[in-house]
């Protein structure tokens, strides 16, 4: 057990948590000690991220781009002309230059991320090579997708369509799957989503990926705790702790835990906390769907599946999804 040792640290007037300060709290309190993988993308782990989608184990970004490269001309042409698109985990922007440049007279291209710095490098790199494109990086938590601050439609553009590539709905639980999906399809109505979404495979295939032989996905893992070290002077002793990724083949989801090794006490937020050897720090789930499966989840959040492309291993698909204009406010929930 983690045991909270005592709370005597508090300010008469406390400032504010970070997001990160509080979720942290939480996880450590817990009974089970779970926090979201959003946290991993500080600029530091968001670098660490583009280097894993370079490793030879790490199939799933190099087999997306490869349907990309292949179909991204009918993928272009479901979103149609003049369309304003919306990229949710944007990250370092790879994908969207694909993009942008097969659509025809894309209006504008709105680019989420939770990582600032990163996001906005990449969004200059793309400004300069999409001069006649107005690329608008946002800094939010995209997973709030009702309340992000998008810009309102421009009055003459097509419509709004939604990119979300890399499989990154496979980060969120079945629960939060659910509602970002019904929440797009609102967002979206008279346009639709590109979504990438990873397939269930040999589980040997997806260990390896996720235990890669160099070790950066353990020091992407483990950046969590060094990020609490670094924001929150949390005193994390991240030596003695092991990356630990397997498949859960029930849950049909890769899981990722840093397993304390040794006894060590941390402080967050004025809050000691004592973790003993064995214990679990649950830092990122992975779900992988069947193309039939994520289809009648699409369906049943209020989207229409009208496309999937595959790669010729049936390793992963990106799916077209149509969201119709029709949607009442209090149809899709
Ligand atoms: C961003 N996301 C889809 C990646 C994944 O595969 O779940 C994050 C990642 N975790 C470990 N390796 C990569």
């Amino acid at each position: 057990m983690l045991n909270p040792v005592y709370k005597a640290h508090h300010s008469p007037c406390p400032t504010a948590r970070s997001p990160f300060e509080t979720d942290l709290i939480a996880c450590l309190e817990g009974a089970i000690h779970q926090i979201s993988p959003k946290y991993f993308y500080d600029d530091e782990g968001s670098r660490l991220f583009d280097q894993i989608c370079g490793l030879p184990e790490y199939y799933v970004t190099r087999t997306e781009i490869g349907i990309l490269e292949r179909d991204i001309a009918a993928m272009a042409a479901c979103m149609g002309a003049d369309a304003e698109v919306v990229e949710f985990g944007a990250g370092s922007l790879q994908k969207a230059k694909l993009l942008i440049d097969a659509l025809e007279q894309p209006r504008r291209f709105v680019a989420v991320d939770i990582s600032g710095e990163h996001l906005h490098r990449a969004a200059s790199q793309l400004r300069n090579r999409f001069p006649g494109v107005d690329i608008v990086p946002l800094v939010e938590d995209f997973t709030g997708i009702d309340t992000l601050s998008l810009p309102p439609l421009l009055q003459d553009s097509g419509r709004r369509v939604g990119f979300f590539p890399g499989s990154t709905l496979g980060n969120f639980t079945p629960i939060e799957a659910r509602s970002f999906l019904k929440s797009a399809a609102r967002l979206l109505a008279g346009g639709g989503l590109l979504i990438g979404v990873d397939l269930v495979k040999d589980p040997r295939r997806l260990h390896a990926a996720y235990n890669d032989a160099a070790g950066v996905t353990a020091a992407f893992n483990r950046n969590l705790l060094a990020r609490a070290n670094r924001e929150l002077d949390a005193g994390f002793n991240l030596d003695a702790f092991e990356h630990y990724a397997f498949y859960h083949p029930v849950l049909q989801r890769m899981e990722m835990h840093l397993i304390c090794l040794e006894p060590q006490h941390v402080c967050v937020g004025g809050r000691e906390f004592v973790l003993q050897a064995g214990e679990s720090i649950h830092t990122e789930n992975s779900h992988k769907y069947t193309v039939e499966g994520f289809q009648a989840l699409a369906k049943d959040c209020g989207f229409l599946p009208k496309a999937v492309w595959l790669d010729p291993d049936r390793l992963f698909s990106v799916h077209w999804l149509a969201s119709p204009r029709t949607h009442g406010k209090g149809e899709v929930q």
